[in-house]
């Protein structure tokens, strides 16, 4: 067996006295998309936050193919190539959505901050292609007439989408999605789902926390249900969803 893209194991997250993840283990393959579905307080936003390295773990491993992450910061993680979002991103909002998306390319060309700063030939180069880049993945998902809106003056739905693709843009090793379809429509989270599908057809490895399960379960063919911080099951969609105990769990919460 090779090494999974993202190795969770044993993990437990602790407030106090409150495991708010507890024992929870899971691989994620090269490729796959991987979600992760529970009740409100359940632990996910934790569960992700453990990988992203913004929660220590009191016990447990994770690894990123085959190097060890636990003991690194968040910013270590990320230029590992742990990409993500955020169930509520407000931080970015007065940027232009052809920035913001730049910002994740930039990111991910490992750009030097004194290069950039001195704005030497090289890193103008660089700032060029990735600004071409930027502007055809906007057109490409039909975004070219938003490159210069302010993110705020976005719906809410579409600013959701412009984040995915911001991080999608950084082509991260696996990309931790929280939330992306809460506060959406209808249409944006077909539109969403669409580019989802896209970036896994082209290999990408992701791991979607949502409460939209019919959202989760077209998406991907593993999910992880977690309850009160432990993990209740693993399995495809339709082999955890009919479960009772996963049934009871769900039960008043959704
Ligand atoms: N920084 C923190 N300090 C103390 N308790 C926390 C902290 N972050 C989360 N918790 C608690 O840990 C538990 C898990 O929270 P978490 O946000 O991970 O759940 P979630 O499954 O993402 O919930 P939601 O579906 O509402 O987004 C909750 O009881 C929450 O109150
Ligand atoms: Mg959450």
């Amino acid at each position: 067996m090779t090494d999974p893209r993202l190795g969770v194991d044993g993990v437990v997250v602790a407030f106090g006295g409150l495991r708010a993840v507890d024992e929870v283990s899971f691989a994620v393959q090269p490729g796959e998309t991987f979600g992760i579905i529970g009740p409100n307080g359940a632990g996910k936003t934790t569960l992700l936050n453990s990988v992203s390295g913004l929660v220590p773990l009191r016990t447990g491993s994770i690894s990123l193919d085959s190097t060890a992450m636990h003991g690194l910061r968040p910013h270590q993680r990320a230029a590992l190539g742990v990409g993500r979002t955020f169930q509520a991103a407000e931080v970015f909002n007065d940027f232009r959505v052809r920035d913001y998306m730049l910002l994740g390319r930039l990111f991910a060309q490992q750009t030097s901050v004194i290069g950039a700063a001195l704005r030497l030939p090289g890193v103008r180069r660089a700032e060029k292609s990735e600004r071409v880049a930027v502007e055809n993945l906007l057109d490409r998902h039909g975004l070219a007439d938003v490159a210069g809106v302010v993110l705020k003056e976005l719906p809410y739905g579409l600013r959701k989408l412009v984040d995915i693709l911001r991080a999608l843009a950084g082509r991260p090793r696996v990309l931790l999605l929280d939330e992306p379809t809460s506060g959406t429509a209808t249409s944006d989270r077909l539109a969403l789902r669409d580019v989802l599908l896209e970036a896994g057809r082209d290999g990408m490895t992701t791991v979607v926390v949502d409460h939209d399960v019919q959202f989760v379960s077209e998406l991907c063919g593993r999910v992880l249900v977690v309850n009160f911080g432990q993990q209740i099951g693993t399995g495809t969609p339709a082999e955890v969803l009919q479960r009772p105990d996963v049934r009871a769990a769900f039960m008043g919460a959704d």
